[in-house]
């Protein structure tokens, strides 16, 4: 009876010091490759999480809370389910393709010095401690539609019902294809995803890590367009979020809006910020392409966005919800968006650097 008393308080202080150890780091390695994060997701972690105060409202969707994981983190359902367990009510599974994509050689994740950028900045010097901000570069992998069509499922099931699950989309531009073709390749892995049991799409219309136009389609109003009109097409009333890169500039802004507003359900932005990545010998880091700034350097850039945004939306009277993404990492960050006229706001960087952040800030918000 002591014994089994022993052994049973043993068993909950091991518990109770893996569930806190588990979250007091960061569960990514970004030493590891991408293949090795992705065999190496953590199991959920079973937590109190405070409650936020009401629900929110995302595309007629009620969420628990306005925080989620946007696409990135997230490498496949496993992942998703561990952010989920953490108090995160919306997240995003890591963008997918029609057809199988490796990922580039690391560094995956390069820390960078930098304090607060606009966008347009030549270039940022690396340095080797991650103090908030770092350089994104995998190129968008996949796995085959069976494999990740077959992970949503079983994510979907296994999520619980008041967590939603939102799954990232592009196509993939061949050198021969005409802008129809890769609508139509975006829309495909749209269809899958909603018939694997997403309960949002979004499509990335933005990603500085790839050269081609399927990263660029957002600075493209009539483009971006044609994508979103297949899309919609093929996903029916399923939420449809846009993702987009920074637009400084209310005229782009507002012509992308008017463009896209009548097919897509949502924005999210800011993806990030696109530059060179110095190295401290002063040549460039990934050949001298650009890479998309992710972390705290974004922040004021995406909140401005965000805002401007939603006076735009709310001039036109476009029926469009906000969320907002980049460089948030405390429940002030989330206010700032959230007074900007965001419905929700998603953390990358800082929930990979300290996955008990949802937590936190839900915390925070309660006392
Ligand atoms: C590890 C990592 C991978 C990412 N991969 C994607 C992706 O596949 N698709 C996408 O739309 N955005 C991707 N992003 C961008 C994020 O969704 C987000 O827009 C960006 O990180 C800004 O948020 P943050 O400052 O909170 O990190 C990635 C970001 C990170 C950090």
């Amino acid at each position: 009876m002591l014994l089994s008393g022993f052994f049973m308080s043993r068993r909950i202080f091991a518990g109770f010091l893996k569930y806190h150890t588990d979250m007091n780091y960061p569960r990514y390695d970004r030493h590891q490759s991408y293949q090795w994060n992705y065999d190496h997701a953590p199991d959920p972690v079973a937590v109190d999480v405070p409650n936020w105060p009401a629900p929110i409202t995302l595309c007629g969707k009620s969420l628990k809370s306005p925080l989620g994981i946007p696409a990135g983190p997230l490498l496949n359902g496993r992942w998703c389910l561990y952010y989920a367990s953490l108090g995160f009510d919306l997240v995003t599974y890591k963008t997918v393709r029609s057809g199988v994509r490796p990922c580039y050689d690391l560094p995956n994740l390069q820390p960078v010095s930098v304090e607060m950028l606009q966008g347009g900045e030549a270039d940022v010097p690396i340095q080797n401690q991650m103090t908030g901000s770092w350089a994104v570069s995998y190129g968008m992998p996949s796995t085959e539609p069976e494999v990740w069509c077959a992970d949503v499922r079983l994510t979907r099931e296994l999520l619980p019902e008041d967590k939603l699950l939102s799954v990232s989309v592009v196509g993939t531009i061949q050198p021969d294809w005409t802008l129809q073709q890769l609508a139509d390749d975006y829309a495909l892995c749209a269809r899958l995803a909603v018939e694997s049991g997403a309960d949002f799409i979004e499509a990335n219309f933005s990603c500085p890590n790839v050269s081609t136009c399927d990263g660029q389609l957002y600075q493209n109003p009539s483009d971006c367009l044609t994508v979103v009109e297949k899309i919609r097409q093929q996903i029916g009333s399923t939420p449809l979020i846009g993702k987009i890169g920074r637009i400084m500039d209310s005229t782009a802004m507002q012509q992308l809006l008017s463009a896209i507003h009548p097919f897509v359900d949502a924005l999210a932005m800011t993806n990030s910020i696109a530059t060179r990545v110095r190295k401290a010998d002063g040549s460039y880091l990934f050949d001298g392409e650009m890479r998309g700034i992710c972390g705290k350097a974004t922040l004021d850039a995406s909140v401005e966005q965000t805002h401007m945004a939603k006076q735009l939306i709310e001039e036109n009277q476009f029926d469009l919800d906000l969320i907002g993404v980049g460089g948030a990492s405390c429940l002030e960050d989330v206010q700032r968006y959230l007074a900007a006229g965001a419905s929700a706001v998603h953390l990358a960087t800082a929930a990979m650097e300290a996955p008990e952040i949802g937590l936190n800030i839900k915390s925070a918000k309660a006392s």
